[in-house]
Order: C-alpha cells, then structure tokens, then sequence
C-alpha cells in the first residue's frame, strides 16, 4: 500500500533559532492543501525520489487551508532527514504524504493541558490554535533549554494560556509537576510530546500523581530504547489471513521488513513503532509489542504494529 505523495513548494522559510527552522508548504496549483486535525504529522520525502522519508508534525492553525507549516530541528546525530530539510530554500519542492494522525484531540475532555519539551511543541502549537479558535480551556507549557532554543515566542509570549519554562531561566519559572500539571482531573486530557527522557520524566509524574494512563496522550519522534525488532526475540512464523501466506520471522529481523521483501502489501511509514501506520489486527496467537502508540484498549482489542512488535507464540496470524 504506496504512500499517496502531494507535490508542495517552499513558499516561506525562516530560522526560528539557531537549529530549527520554519518551512511553509503550499499546493504548486495554488489550491487548497488537504484538510488536517490539530497533532497530525505528514511523511516528507526529504531527497526525493532517493526515498529518505521522515515525519514532521504540522504546527499552523488546522483551519489554514493554503499553507501547510513544518519547523524542523536540526538533529546533532542526522542520518540525513533533519540537514536535508535545512538546506530547502524559498521555491523548491518537496513531496509530502496526506496528513496522519494518531495524536488527535480528546473529545471527551473538557480541559487540555499540553506540554512541550523542545521541538514538541510543533503539534502541540498545531492544538492551541484548534483550541484557541474553539473557545476550549487548555494550558500549554512550552519547555525549552533557553529563550534562544525556543521556536514561536513571538506568538507565544502573550498568550494567558501559555506558559514558557526555560532551563536557565529563574527558579520561579521552572515546570514543576506538582503544581503545573497538578492532581488528576477526570476532565483533563493531557498531551506530552518532546525529546524521550522528557516525555517520560512527564508522563511517569502524571501517572505517579494518580493520573490515568488514558489521559495522558503522547506523540514521540524516536522509539523508545529497546522497543524494535531488532531486541532479543526468538524465530516464530507470521500467517497472513486474507493471502494465506506464511513467513519465517528471525531473531533480529522485524515482520515489516520481511513482508515487504516478500511484496506483501502492508501498509507502513516510520518503521520505528511512532507512527502507527503499519497496524493491523492480529487474529490468532500472542502478540510481543513494542511499539509506544497503542493503548491498552487498542492492544486488547487486537491491534499490532509489525514495523516493531513481535510474537510471544509460535505462530502470529495477521489480517493481512
Ligand atoms: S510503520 Fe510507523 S508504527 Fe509501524
């Protein structure tokens, strides 16, 4: 299952800090870009037709329908994607995917309370605007190492619903748990998305502060260690229901991987265990996941990322 890619041209450029950078998309037909919902990313294709695919979150107000906004942080340790993308220019093109989301808005929450650490704020900016613009309660807390390393504070700044936390900053800015993101509110969603260590120093404090795990909604741009294929798993066998196909999954080799290379159809993006294209429903054995996307729910109710996950069981059958 291709990627359906859209043909977009740098109509905007600007360095937001030192190491990110601003890129605004429109269509080369000057027509409307598909809609999106606030927290949705977009594959980008950052050499062309070298087929170097990377996701980056879309951060404008969902309801600007003309130009898609990118800011991309420029990655210490790159394996290409983040430098590629800084050396765009004013007119050059760039392919992108369909926006994806599985970092949406609750619908149930009355209140929502984001926090960004560093370059997590790009879909977390993307839902202030949505929320703005609804009339919704939120807070947004934007942590970042100093002012200079921070994106957006022209837009930021004065906003009442935003608080800006910086590491060098005076002790009585610093993001504290206790206090920012408080005691549980059966009311409250809240969404984390920044740099792993973050997220989890975030997340485990809500969750020790008695929150729900289905509160707390998160988007990370890096698996979490150990959460690939490529960890310890013994050989176990894939069925595939619908082709009646049958392969061999080896030690340190990912079910993705191996589907693909036998042209199974299977749908994919990130094959990192983040973006949740890849899932499918498992219908018989026991499934080893290691992807950091699904909910519990969404586990029991039998869904699977075989870009990451593996089997517990002799035999996994997939509907695919
Ligand atoms: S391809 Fe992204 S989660 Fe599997």
């Amino acid at each position: 299952m291709g990627t359906e890619w859209l043909d977009t041209i740098v109509d905007a450029r600007y360095d937001a800090t030192a190491r990110i950078v601003v890129l605004d998309l429109v269509s080369p037909d000057e027509v409307e870009l598909p809609e999106f919902a606030a927290g949705a990313h977009v594959d980008v294709l950052v050499d062309g037709a070298a087929g170097l695919v990377r996701q980056y979150s879309l951060c404008g107000p969902p309801h600007e329908r003309t130009r898609y906004r990118l800011a991309v942080l420029a990655e210490t340790a790159s394996r290409g994607g983040s430098l590629g993308m800084h050396r765009l220019r004013k007119g050059d093109r760039l392919r992108i995917s369909l926006p994806r989301n599985r970092f949406g808005l609750s619908h149930e929450a009355r209140r929502h309370l984001l926090v960004a650490g560093g370059i997590g704020i790009t879909p977390l900016l993307a839902m202030a605007h949505a929320l703005e613009a609804s009339g919704a309660e939120y807070e947004l807390h934007y942590c970042a190492r100093s002012r200079a390393d921070s994106a957006f504070l022209t837009e930021l700044e004065h906003n009442p619903h935003i608080r800006l936390h910086f590491d060098d900053g005076p002790d009585e800015q610093r993001f504290r748990t206790a206090t920012d993101i408080g005691p549980p509110d059966p009311e409250t969603a809240i969404y984390v998305c920044g740099p792993g260590g973050f997220m989890d120093f975030v997340i485990s404090a809500a969750l020790e502060a008695g929150w729900r795990a289905e509160a707390i909604h998160k988007e990370r741009f890096t698996p979490v260690q150990d959460a690939t294929p490529k960890a310890a798993g013994g050989t176990f066998t894939v069925r595939l229901a619908k082709t009646g196909g049958e392969y061999e999954i080896k030690e340190g080799e990912s079910i993705l991987d191996v589907l693909l290379a036998n042209d199974v159809d299977a749908p994919y993006s990130c094959q990192q265990g983040i973006c949740g294209e890849c899932i499918v429903r498992v219908l018989a054995g026991e499934p080893d996941h290691r992807d950091d996307i699904l909910t519990d729910r969404e586990r029991a109710d039998g869904m699977f990322t075989p870009c990451s996950s593996r089997a517990h069981s002799p035999i996994l059958e997939l509907d695919l």
